[in-house]
């Protein structure tokens, strides 16, 4: 028999992870890779996340993947065992937005209460005290919030006494700067939400309307205010900025081979890593097969692995796998370099710019 006011299940919570868009403003990284796997600290953005699901208690996750990367994120995340997870991937075969993402899910989620954590998304604090609040206060929806200086870019919240009453995708005129952090808690009632809302101006079913919808339809939306550090790592600027954050964290930790080099502060070497005449000036991560001559490496850099760095300096950059970096004449700052790249300087006759650069590149010279 059916069950009048049945409360929904807040306890074993699945997980689901959005991981597919299409990063246009990660480009031209994104022509080639998955935004969710661009690595923060030497591992892919979207590691953050299934783990800081796990360590919640959560390992039922599903991962949205969209039909240009999805091959690449399953082959990243595999079944979930390396995180002590279960993962299900689940197709979009369309960006047609965050809320029927979460529909394409319904079959994942059945009547379970879920986490909904987009995969660019970076959270400091974790999901243990969130998970706790929304069992015990068991609202229908919990978001977070944070303040920013650039609320129009995002979900932007109105609350009145602690309460919601109103959300705005991305307003032209934002009426508050609290911003919608990309982690959300849902009951099973989201999914008739995102059924009953319209497409927005961009053509997408936002989460943002389908939440405004359980407001409206008076189920209680709990606001919860974001303590640490969050990131969306859409942009270059954030993902750079999240790549601080994540090394301020770093223990010292020197694994790889050194060979008359100075390692100050917390500097974490992976074994296989090797380093000749060169300074590495913490936090920084240099990863297995990494090798560094004659170079400096300052403060907030990750090197990936197999990537050479001669006779060169780089600082507060991002440098992906099997890339080869060789006498600059410059310091290299703020830089995200890609797979495979190769940046030296050639020194035949006439002293000019050499270069192959692909769509969508930045280059600034001195
Ligand atoms: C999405 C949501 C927005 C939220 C943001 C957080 O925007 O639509 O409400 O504030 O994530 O990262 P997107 O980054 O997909 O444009």
């Amino acid at each position: 028999m059916m069950q009048l006011n049945a409360q929904p299940a807040r306890d074993n919570l699945k997980g689901l992870i959005l991981s597919g868009g299409k990063g246009t403003r990660l480009r031209p990284i994104t022509h080639t890779s998955a935004k969710q796997l661009v690595p923060v600290a030497n591992k892919p953005v979207l590691f953050y996340g299934i783990e800081s699901m796990v360590a919640a208690g959560i390992t039922d996750i599903g991962i949205i993947i969209a039909p240009e990367t999805g091959d690449e994120i399953r082959e990243a995340a595999g079944e979930g065992s390396q995180f002590g997870a279960s993962i299900t991937y689940v197709p979009q075969a369309e960006p047609l937005g965050l809320a029927h993402a979460v529909l394409t899910a319904e079959e994942f989620i059945g009547d379970s209460s879920f986490v909904m954590y987009l995969g660019d998304n970076l959270l400091q604090g974790g999901l243990v005290s969130l998970t706790e609040t929304f069992k015990s206060n068991s609202p229908d929806a919990l978001i977070l919030l944070t303040k920013v200086p650039d609320p129009e870019h995002f979900g932007v919240a109105e609350l009145k006494d602690g309460k919601v009453v109103q959300l705005a995708e991305k307003p032209a005129e934002p009426k508050t700067d609290l911003a919608l952090v990309g982690v959300y808690m849902f009951t099973s009632s989201i999914f008739d939400a995102a059924r009953a809302i319209e497409p927005s101006a961009r053509g997408e079913l936002e989460i943002t309307d389908a939440i405004q919808y359980l407001v409206d339809s008076g189920k209680t939306v709990e606001p919860h205010l974001v303590e640490g550090w969050w990131k969306d790592t859409g942009r270059l600027e954030d993902m750079l900025e999240a790549n601080r954050q994540v090394l301020d964290g770093i223990v010292h930790d020197v694994q790889g081979e050194l060979i008359d080099c100075t390692i100050d502060g917390r500097v974490l070497i992976e074994k296989g890593a090797r380093l000749e005449r060169s300074v590495v000036r913490g936090p920084a991560v240099i990863a297995a097969g990494a090798k560094l001559v004659d170079a400096y490496v300052g403060p907030y850099s990750s090197i990936g692995e197999n990537v050479v760095v001669e006779r060169a300096e780089i600082e507060y950059s991002i440098v992906l796998a099997d890339s080869t970096i060789t006498d600059l004449g410059a310091r290299m700052e703020a830089s995200l370099i890609g797979k495979h790249s190769k940046i030296a300087r050639t020194n035949g006759m006439p002293r000019t710019f050499r270069m192959l650069v692909g769509d969508n590149c930045e280059i600034g010279l001195v």
